[in-house]
Order: C-alpha cells, then structure tokens, then sequence
C-alpha cells in the first residue's frame, strides 16, 4: 500500500515566525498516518530543518540546478540541498516552466540530479488552462509525463504532482471525474514503464487544495496526497487537509 503525502509549497513566501508554528503540526496516529513534507525557500531550509527536528515534518527544497557546481548564479544543487539536512526536493513546477523556460528535457536531468543527491525528486507535470478544454488534454499530460521522467524511478526516489496550471492559486479545482481520469492515466503509464513498481510511486494533486475540498479530493483512488501552495502557509489550514488525508 502507499504511503500517503501532504506536501506544502511555500514558493517564494515564509519567514522565521512560520518555521516556529511548524512544530505545531500533528501527524494523525495510526496505520494510515500521512507523511509530511514542507518546502520553503532555499534560504530557510537549513533553520526549517532544525524547526522540525522534533516533529513529523521532513523539509524539502523548492527547485535545484542539473549540474552539481559552476557557474550558475543563483541557483542551488541538489547536493546543496542534501546538506541543509532536507530529503526530497520539487521540479518542473510550472512556475518554473513558465517563469524560467524549462523544458521537459531540463526537468528530467534535475529528476536525475536530485536521485544523485539522494533527494526524492517531486516531479510537477500539468495542463494549462487552452489544454484542458482541448480535445487532446490527456495525451498532453501523457506527453508532459513521459518526457519529463528519467528512467529508473521507483516509489523511494518519484513523487509525481499532477497540478493543472489554471487551478494553482485560483480557487478553481477540477471535477472528481477530471482528477480521477488524469490519476487514472498517469497510473496505467507508471505501471506500463515500470512495472509493478510504478504501483508504488505516489501522484499527489495540486491546485488550490483547501480544507473544504480536500476529502473529497482525497476519495479519488489513485491519489495519494496533495502539494499545497496557499493553504500550507498557515497550520489552520495545512492540519486539517492533513487529517483529511488520514481519513481517507
Ligand atoms: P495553490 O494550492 O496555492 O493553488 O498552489 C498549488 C501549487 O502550485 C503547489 O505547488
């Protein structure tokens, strides 16, 4: 069974008075208790991973260089990361897509240096808004996937995201029906590359995940957690999609 995962995002928000209220999240108990991921900017990882020392959240950065050093200014590696004492790390968010043109090419070889690293790679794939009232929605997700994902993935080391560009900050969620067809999809494509591993790899949904959506959202089959954006900037929000997730 997989192991379910509430990731929070914090992009390019948090301060030293929110690593503090970190240590008031709860795991829920028992067999179906969620991990906990939060991802704040790279500046804070280090004094998030000392804020969470004693908790059940486990921190993660936000995006890292393909390359291990060099001339790459402003940019942080996956090793960088490794060291701040964080496990996992997000690419291919599709602000980074869209705010720094990466390409589907470029997101595989950060998938690749972060597993280098040692870091679970959390890797975002997702339609804009012109895809999904397209005919061809899934094959462009499909696509997106495929390109995007190294060889070699297994549940330990691969997180997928599936975040729909038009949902992230807007309040508009897909359907159910929509969440489960894409989960649906990307599932059978996990399996038909690798086997019965690709069972194992979580897919998490994103875009504006909020407490009053999340349990039904958390009904879907092949959803196995959520990356949160605005909704894990404050523990009154993330704890009770946590506990969503739980009940699920
Ligand atoms: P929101 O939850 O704010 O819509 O953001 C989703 C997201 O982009 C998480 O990576």
């Amino acid at each position: 069974m997989r192991r379910t995962l509430a990731a929070g995002n914090w992009k390019m928000n948090g301060d030293a008075a929110m690593l503090e209220a970190l240590g008031h999240l709860q795991a829920p108990g028992g067999d179906s208790a969620p991990d906990i991921l939060i991802c704040p900017p790279s500046t804070l990882l280090v004094q998030a991973v000392a804020a969470s020392k004693d908790s059940p959240v486990s921190i993660g950065g936000q995006d890292c260089h393909s390359a291990e050093s060099g001339a790459h200014t402003g940019d942080v590696s996956a090793a960088m990361i490794k060291a701040t004492g964080a496990s996992a790390v997000i690419v291919g968010h599709s602000e980074r897509r869209g705010d720094h043109a990466e390409t589907n090419a470029d997101v595989r070889a950060k998938v690749e240096a972060a597993w280098g690293a040692d870091l679970l790679a959390i890797l975002c794939i997702g339609e804009s808004e012109v895809e999904r009232m397209g005919p061809d929605t899934l094959d462009i997700i499909a696509a997106q996937l495929d390109a995007s994902m190294p060889d070699g993935a297994t549940g330990e080391t691969l997180v997928i995201a599936y975040e729909p560009i038009w949902a992230i900050g807007t309040g508009r969620v897909p359907t159910l029906e929509q969440i489960v067809e894409t989960h649906d999809m990307i599932r059978a494509r996990l399996v038909t590359r690798f086997g019965s591993e690709g069972d194992s790899i979580r897919i998490l949904y994103g875009g504006s995940v909020k407490p009053s959506n999340a349990a039904e959202i958390f009904t879907a089959e092949n959803v196995d957690g959520a990356l949160v954006g605005g909704a894990s900037l404050k523990v009154a929000d993330f704890q009770p999609i946590i506990d969503a997730l739980a009940a699920s």
